[in-house]
């Protein structure tokens, strides 16, 4: 087993960058809310070194969260950041006052001592740009701790207690805006708590593999295929686990984009030889979907049709012990909420739940302990085409929500995709295909009148949209340039009949969603 770090949550929105830095440093960790962690979990666990996020609350509060007291008798390293050290500090004997000044956003660190963990990043006297976002600040350290570094609103911003190996961060050593973080942590996780840095994909994959054939043994397995990353990646791992004892299914919507469906058929089938299952349920879905214009209806529609499909495929190929899905790690951690209470359903995009209950089936979900971009890592390393794991998200309903307002037809669904495949196609050719979260095309439910050559004529409006996102949650317009939009939307109009104009969507996230629908 790889060296691992533990990361006892406090609710900070950045929590899970820690993890990321962390395993960029080759060094496998988890996040832990703080009220499920405890002596026996941490020992459980056994981290070489533990990790206190940062978090909204306030020290002061009456009831606000503590690390479990017994975690700093197991001689662990611990590394508190913002409310993680404030938290250490108060739970150690020291005191946390509210700032006089708040400090938001880019202060200047002062180094006043050498320390571990500013190895090779500064000594005594440097100056370093870090990112803060506090209130309240450690105004007297506990026993054994020295300062190490200041800050305008924090007279004790960094802080050592070397011979217990603890310290504490009043900045975000994890987000970009603190440049010297990603050294800091990896000094931490490295040279404090002594982790190997072992955990690459490769390691990942060997360990993944034997951990599937233990669980499958000689259990058959189904996995649903959609062409997207989570999936492919899922596929291929099984399939060099267990061969001929995985089969997918592909229950094609007819809402793919242009060539996605003839690709996974000739990535799988063709290229890896796996034992694959191409249902075309196009008729079926249009048909389902008949005059539904509702973006929630169509969602739900798609959604059981879906399930009834695959559980139909499934059924046909003999059934299965097991159902492969492709849960990711941002998925299962447990975050903590402080706001309490359910939010407002926007939209619902778990297309598929349920499907493991109702087909009576166990789970293998090889990816819960990764992150989107080591997904990619995997599936690169595994052999997968860069197109199928550099993809764009895309929803499960696919194109289906991409002609808002309009009942679906294959008239429709193919103008759309025409269009969709020259934008994104320019897109690549430009180079920044990489650069953007998602691009697509929207077919408007708007008729325009134009002239062409010497006639008028009277067809669609689309609508171009790209973003650019770290998580979906929040995302901006992508500032094309004039040109290039141009270029677009003259191919498109000449190209694809049935479109005779096309807009660009600036609108970000929020007020606007992603998708139209
Ligand atoms: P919105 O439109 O909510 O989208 O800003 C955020 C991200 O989620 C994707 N999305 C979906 N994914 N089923 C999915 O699997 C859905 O019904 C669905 N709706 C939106 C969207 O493409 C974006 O990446």
């Amino acid at each position: 087993m790889s060296d691992r770090v533990l990361i006892v949550d406090f609710g900070s929105q950045v929590t899970q960058l820690i993890a990321r830095r962390v395993r960029e440093a080759g060094v496998y960790c988890e996040i832990h809310p703080f009220n499920r962690v405890s002596a026996e979990s941490i020992t459980a666990f056994a981290p070489k070194g533990v990790i206190l996020s940062g978090g909204p609350a306030s020290v002061a509060d009456f009831g606000s969260p503590r690390a479990p007291q017994a975690l700093f008798d197991l001689g662990l390293p611990i590394l508190g950041i913002c409310y993680g050290q404030q938290t250490l500090c108060e739970q150690l004997g020291g005191k946390v006052e509210p700032g006089d000044h708040r400090e938001f956003g880019r202060a200047t660190l002062t180094l006043m001592d050498a320390c571990a963990l500013f190895e090779g990043i500064g000594s005594k006297g440097t100056e370093l740009q870090v990112w803060m976002s506090h209130g309240d600040r450690v105004t007297a350290l506990p026993e054994g701790f020295r300062v190490v570094g200041t800050s305008e609103g924090a007279p004790f911003a960094a802080i050592a207690n070397d011979q217990r190996r603890i310290y504490g961060v009043q900045f975000h050593p994890e987000v970009v805006h603190t440049p010297a973080g990603t050294q800091l942590l990896s000094n931490f996780v490295h040279k404090i708590a002594g982790c190997a840095g072992d955990w690459t994909m490769k390691a990942f994959r060997a360990q993944e593999i034997a951990k599937v054939r233990a669980q499958v043994g000689k259990g058959r397995v189904i996995c649903g295929l959609s062409g997207g990353v989570d999936s492919s990646v899922v596929a291929a791992l099984l399939h060099e686990a267990i061969g001929d004892q995985l089969t997918c299914v592909f229950v094609d919507t007819g809402f793919m984009r242009s060539g996605e469906s003839e690709q996974v058929v000739s990535v799988f089938r063709d290229r890896f030889n796996i034992k694959l299952v191409h249902k075309d349920a196009s008729e079926l879905f249009l048909s389902k979907l008949a005059g539904e214009t509702d973006p929630e209806k169509k969602r739900k529609i798609v959604g059981a049709t879906f399930i009834d499909v695959f559980e139909e495929e499934a059924r046909a190929v003999g059934g299965a012990d097991f159902l492969a899905q492709g849960t990711l790690y941002p998925d299962v951690i447990e975050s903590v909420s402080f706001t309490g209470g359910p939010s407002v359903t926007i939209k619902s995009h778990h297309n598929v739940g349920g499907l493991p209950e109702r087909m009576n089936m166990k789970l293998v979900e090889p990816l819960r302990e990764l992150f989107k971009d080591e997904v990619r890592v995997l599936g690169r390393e595994l052999g997968l085409p860069d197109e199928m794991v550099g993809r764009h998200p895309f929803p499960g309903p696919g194109l289906a929500i991409r002609v808002p307002g309009q009942p679906l037809t294959r008239e429709n669904l193919d103008i759309l995709r025409k269009a969709d495949a020259i934008y994104l196609d320019e897109i690549r050719k430009a180079g920044l295909y990489d650069v953007i979260w998602q691009a697509f095309a929207v077919l408007l439910p708007v008729r325009t009148v134009g002239v062409m050559g010497d006639s008028r004529s009277y067809d669609y409006a689309c609508a171009l949209r790209a973003v650019t996102s770290t998580d979906g949650m929040t995302a901006d317009f992508y500032p094309f340039d004039m040109a290039f939009i141009g270029r677009v939307a003259s191919r498109i109009i000449n190209e694809v009949k049935g479109i005779n104009r096309v807009t660009y969507d600036i609108t970000s996230k929020p007020p606007g969603t992603i998708e139209w629908e």
